[in-house]
């Protein structure tokens, strides 16, 4: 029988694939179609300490092999995803991953700080987000800023860290580098890539923000290419996603050096992806000999 868990920083994962932050919601539409427990990881949507409206519509445009999206990271805040939100994914036996943000380094401490007294197993701290005018990809542009919020985060942490990396940068491993040292005990990559979408009868922007975040497979060759350089820069683990859609996408990301993947848009594209990438990565794994879904992580030939 083949072992498809892995070890993500000392968090036991089932299977290596997390619902990617912001394409799962909560779980509760998921929760009606199939056992989300199934998952080795949910990570769930952005948080700030205070609610947020998010961005004005229209948020969300199609794109030809991608979708383009400035949500503007809307959530009902850290205190009420833990009282309302948090029991039901528990109950359920789902493995938690909180995504946190905020305007100010002081302001994601916060809400860090709160979560880590919760039984959510992993803080997945988001320095990449693209369509907010404080915080956000700023925080995730420079080493300096980057480290900066790690640090304060990790000050008051008491759960796994990991840190979610923009690729809308020069050198996502000299940033990577940067929050391993201030304390960050794994690395997520990429979010989504900066892009706009226009429409031509009207000449206006799709997007109210006029610029969005694309994910979906238009990216992939971006994020495995940036998964393969970070991988080979840091001593912590690292969490590939960016356009996974099969079972033998993920694998492609273990591959470059991933030990867990995210599966982010498929979630919209096909309500039904986790499962279906889970048993086309237990496919792969034995069609190919693979006993151990961890025999995957960085074992790119190059010769
Ligand atoms: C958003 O809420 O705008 C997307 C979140 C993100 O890209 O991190």
């Amino acid at each position: 029988m083949r072992n498809m868990s892995v070890d993500l920083c000392g968090v036991k994962l089932k299977n290596p694939l997390i619902a990617a932050s912001g394409t799962f919601g909560f779980g509760r539409e998921y929760d009606e179609l199939y056992d989300i427990s199934a998952w080795g990881a949910i990570a769930v949507k952005g948080l700030t300490d205070e609610p947020r409206a998010g961005n004005p519509p229209r948020r969300i445009a199609e794109t030809s092999s991608g979708i383009l999206n400035s949500v503007g990271l809307q959530n009902p805040g850290v205190d009420a995803f833990i009282r309302d939100e948090l029991p039901r994914l528990a109950s359920r036996g789902a493995t938690v991953i909180a995504n946190v943000a905020g305007s100010t380094a002081e302001s994601c401490a916060e809400a860090a700080r709160k979560l880590s007294d919760s039984p959510v197993a992993m803080i997945e701290l988001n320095i990449s987000c693209p369509n907010v005018k404080q915080g956000g990809a700023q925080f995730g542009a420079c080493p300096e800023d980057a480290a900066r919020v790690t640090a304060a985060v990790r000050s008051v942490c008491s759960r796994p860290l990991m840190v979610k990396l923009s690729p809308n940068v020069t050198d996502i491993a000299s940033i990577a580098q940067a929050v391993q040292d201030a304390g960050a005990d794994a690395v997520s990559l990429i979010n989504t890539v900066t892009g706009m979408a226009i429409e031509a009868r009207t000449r206006r922007p799709a997007l109210a923000n006029i610029t969005g975040g694309l994910s979906g497979p238009a990216i992939k060759p971006i994020a495995l290419r940036m998964v393969w350089q970070t991988a080979g820069g840091v001593r912590v683990p690292v969490v590939g996603m960016g356009g996974i859609t099969t079972g033998t996408d993920a694998a492609e990301f273990m591959i470059a050096g991933a030990t867990a993947v995210m599966v982010g848009t498929a979630n919209i594209t096909d309500v039904m992806a986790g499962p279906r990438i889970l048993r086309e990565l237990e496919d792969f794994l034995d069609e190919n000999g693979i006993e151990d879904a961890g025999e995957l992580t960085g074992s790119l030939i190059l010769d």
